[in-house]
């Protein structure tokens, strides 16, 4: 019977965490005791929506609504368009040939239409554009058939037909690497360009992939102000500090020293510290995932090497991180 999580950052910010069907069963005590909203990790991204042109599967979306209904929890939705877990169909015509942009638009608009309104009122705010930035110094988008088949304006219909299907939903730019400063001034770039055409955005999603060192305090505090500076909400939206690097491909690391254990709880302290400074605007924040017992980065970079990225353990029990982020919510 551990502090509940959320409660003591009621007065700042939601405090989610990413979950799926299995995971609703397995961490259900954990996940409704300490976190007051949460994102699907897969179950609602195009593929899973609208894995074929006439198909449309709902099931295990709505099992997660009705988890978060049950326990009264707030729901951000993930994600309506990205270049991964995206159906070939989409971009295809019946003889495989790539199909023309007015095609590719109209199919945007139906799955944004058809996902937006059926869950209006049970999903606040959206994912709408995920990681179109590049990575490659000197590119601005990502090359992919979205770019490639409508051009740059997809990005800005995604918004549009997404306000049209609700307008009271919050609508996000969300990406990752979102605090090295050549890919944040491209995020800025965009995002203030949305903001001068008045495409409807409300925020924008820092995704915070993190590790024990990389990136530094100093640069997630630039790119905060600097998204802030837009007057955007902000979202930190798929957190993880990652013991193991992701350069670090070695396949025979096991456990983390207890010297790294000491350093994530500190690390954790300090970004904390950050969020509950930067309040104003950063109205939520998601981990992705709950516990150490199952993370997409036991999968990444290497298959089958265990992380140990969350407040809590494998056993669900908190970690010393734990106690760090809530001595901050208490300070
Ligand atoms: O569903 C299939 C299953 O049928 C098959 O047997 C199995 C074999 O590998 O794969 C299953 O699909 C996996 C899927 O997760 C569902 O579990 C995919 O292989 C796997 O690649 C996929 O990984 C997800 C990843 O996005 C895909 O890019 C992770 O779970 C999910 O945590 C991760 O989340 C992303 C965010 O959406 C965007 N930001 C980055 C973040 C981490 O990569």
């Amino acid at each position: 019977n551990y502090p509940k999580l959320y409660h003591d950052y009621k007065e700042h910010f939601l405090i989610g965490a990413a979950v799926n069907p299995k995971t609703i069963i397995s961490q259900h005590e954990l996940i409704t005791r300490h976190f007051n909203s949460v994102t699907a990790e897969n179950e609602m991204k195009f593929l899973s929506f609208h894995p074929s042109e006439n198909q449309y599967t709902f099931d295990q979306a709505d099992q997660l609504i009705s988890f978060a209904k049950q326990n009264g929890l707030n729901v951000r939705g993930h994600t309506l368009v990205w270049h991964n877990q995206t159906p070939e169909w989409l971009f295809h015509s019946q003889d495989g040939s790539l199909v023309d942009r007015e095609t590719l638009l109209a199919r945007m608009k139906d799955h944004i239409d058809t996902i937006i309104t059926r869950y209006k009122g049970d999903i606040y705010a959206w994912d709408v554009v995920n990681e179109v930035i590049s990575d490659k110094v000197g590119e601005f988008l990502r090359p992919s058939k979205w770019l490639d088949i409508a051009g740059e304006e997809f990005i800005e219909k995604a918004f549009l037909y997404a306000h049209e299907a609700d307008p009271e939903a919050l609508l996000f730019y969300n990406d990752y690497n979102e605090s090295v400063p050549e890919k944040r001034e491209k995020i800025y770039k965009l995002v203030k360009s949305l903001k001068s055409k008045d495409v409807p955005i409300h925020g924008i999603g820092l995704q915070a992939h993190w590790n024990l060192e990389t990136p530094s305090l100093d640069h997630i505090r630039k790119a905060i102000e600097r998204y802030a500076s837009l007057n955007v909400q902000l979202h930190i939206t798929e957190l993880d500090v990652s013991v193991f690097n992701y350069e670090d491909k070695r396949t025979d690391l096991k456990y983390p020293t207890e010297e790294m254990m000491i350093r994530q709880a500190e690390r954790y302290e300090q970004i904390f510290y950050l969020f509950k400074d930067y309040s104003e605007y950063i109205t939520s924040v998601t981990f992705w995932g709950a516990a150490d017992d199952y993370t997409w980065l036991d999968n990444f970079p290497v298959r089958n090497r265990k992380n140990w990225p969350f407040l809590f353990d494998i056993d669900h029990n908190p970690k010393q991180s734990y106690w760090r982020v809530l001595d901050i919510a208490r300070s």
